[in-house]
């Protein structure tokens, strides 16, 4: 538990990211007994409400699954709510800042006149057009004089790497890279933060993970329902900005990079940037995008859009140890199922006296959700007189390996991180800039629409094309892909 007293800002409290799960997640952490006991929450947003309309708004998406039994679920959020104040401002006028500067300095000093520091974190869950005004007048008028300030972003930063660059200008003018944590809510997802013990911490491992021995790797995000109401600002930016130049690109990350000197956040994020500088320009050739039939029956979608809802990418890393290993970045909207792992391939044991290669290759799997779970697929012999191999997995699901354990919400953990001033899992303004770098070419080349847009059906597994292109890349399917 920390002391002192902290002070938490979510601005756009009404919309749906802070509803769903910016304070689900400070409302699971307060529960849990990590904030300090002297905590204040301020809601802003443009529209006028009271505290308790605010509330109300939150009540539904507040789980107390997890309370102590000791005390009744309403009491947490009763307790919770007591410490959740609204204020209502625009977000490009002094004024409303001015106002919630004073009630947040007065809450700081009503409860914290011992000298203990305070601290500010103000959490921007507003479109990331809005960043630079509201930032600017944080900076003016809200930073804190007796601790620290961090402010929490989230893309999309940009559209490219030209808008890109201009937004981290803006905030880099108003910030410190120290203050600013921004979220990829796939860093704090719990198979994510095991790839590096898994890589670096098994002598498994240790010697297998190259060019030597893997064929080919695969990072894959699929949904089972399109874009849902969110059609408007999906279509701005399709499924490559969306899901590839930034969940799996960081996902590419941990599964490529070598081992940091330690595991001090700036050695980590070294060993990012450098992965990513190794990676090739992408070749159309190694290009599918697809988008699903009824895309475009959503009414916010324009009727001519070409945006793409698929998206499979190989990249291609030039150095020592993945020179010729193809990394197939997939991701979809409206697919056969919901999804997210990573698919290590290896090739074939050489000199094969069981005549089995058909039962498929070794592969290291490892899902992200749902249910995760880490298997390995391997050869065996098929239990029985006959000498006969047959495929099998060693298999450790998370379900039934930690029973009692609840794995916490990305977006809890990366609360916890920004507070503690941790920001292993946060994206350094270098990373962000080698990600855009990798994939601006490419994507002005589909919104100029010199690629072919391929045409699935909703709860297919998208364009054929991107299984033939798994093919030519050397990926062989296995039971159960
Ligand atoms: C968001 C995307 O970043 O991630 C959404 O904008 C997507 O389009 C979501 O649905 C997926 O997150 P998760 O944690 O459910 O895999």
């Amino acid at each position: 538990v920390l002391g002192g007293c902290l002070s938490v800002v979510v601005l756009g409290a009404s919309g749906d990211l802070a509803k769903k799960k910016t304070f689900p997640a400070i409302f699971n952490l307060y529960k849990q007994g990590f904030l300090p006991d002297e905590l204040h929450i301020f809601g802003y947003a443009r529209s006028k409400l009271s505290n308790e309309e605010l509330h109300e708004k939150l009540r539904g998406y507040l789980k107390t699954d997890r309370t102590d039994p000791s005390k009744g679920p309403e009491d947490a959020i009763k307790q919770f709510f007591n410490k959740v104040t609204y204020i209502q401002g625009a977000y490009d006028e002094d004024e409303g800042y001015v106002k919630l500067n004073e009630e947040v300095s007065r809450h700081e000093h009503e409860r914290s006149d011992d000298g203990t520091p305070t601290r500010r974190l103000f959490y921007l869950a507003l479109p990331p057009t809005v960043y630079p005004v509201a930032s600017k007048r944080i900076q003016k008028h809200c930073m804190n004089q007796r601790g620290w300030t961090r402010v929490i972003v989230e893309k999309p930063f940009g559209k490219d790497l030209e808008s890109s660059d201009e937004l981290s200008s803006e905030l880099g003018a108003l910030f410190t890279e120290d203050q600013l944590y921004r979220i990829d809510h796939y860093l704090g997802k719990e198979l994510v933060q095991n790839l590096l013990v898994m890589r670096f911490a098994n002598r498994f491992f240790v010697p297998i993970w190259n060019r030597d021995n893997i064929a080919s790797v695969q990072i894959v995000f699929k949904e089972d329902f399109g874009t849902e109401g969110r059609g408007g600002y999906f279509d701005q930016y399709g499924i490559i900005r969306d899901i590839i130049q930034n969940h799996l690109v960081q996902v590419l990350c941990l599964v490529a990079m070598e081992k940091p000197v330690s595991l001090d956040p700036e050695h980590i994020r070294d060993e990012k940037v450098k992965v990513l500088q190794c990676i090739q320009p992408i070749k159309d050739e190694d290009v599918v995008i697809g988008q699903y039939e009824g895309y475009k029956d959503d009414p916010t979608v324009p009727k001519d859009s070409f945006t793409p809802t698929f998206a499979s990418v190989v990249l291609r890393i030039n150095n020592e140890r993945w020179d010729g290993v193809p990394f197939i970045m997939k991701a979809g909207k409206a697919l056969d199922s919901r999804k997210a792992e990573i698919r290590v391939q290896f090739k074939d044991a050489p000199g094969d006296i069981f005549k089995c290669k058909k039962q498929g290759r070794n592969e290291f799997v490892m899902r992200l959700q749902p249910k995760e779970a880490m298997y390995m697929k391997l050869t065996v012999k098929e239990p029985g007189l006959d000498m006969k191999t047959t495929q099998s997995e060693l298999d450790m699901s998370y379900h039934q390996r930690y029973q009692d354990i609840v794995i916490p919400e990305a977006y809890e953990r990366l609360l916890l991180d920004t507070i503690r001033g941790d920001q292993q899992h946060f994206v350094r303004r270098d990373e962000l800039r080698v990600a855009w770098e990798i994939f601006t070419p490419l994507l002005h080349r589909i919104d100029a629409g010199k690629l072919k847009v391929m045409s699935y059906k909703e709860g297919s597994r998208g364009p054929d094309e991107a299984d033939d292109l798994n093919a030519r890349v050397g990926y062989q399917r296995t039971a159960g892909y």
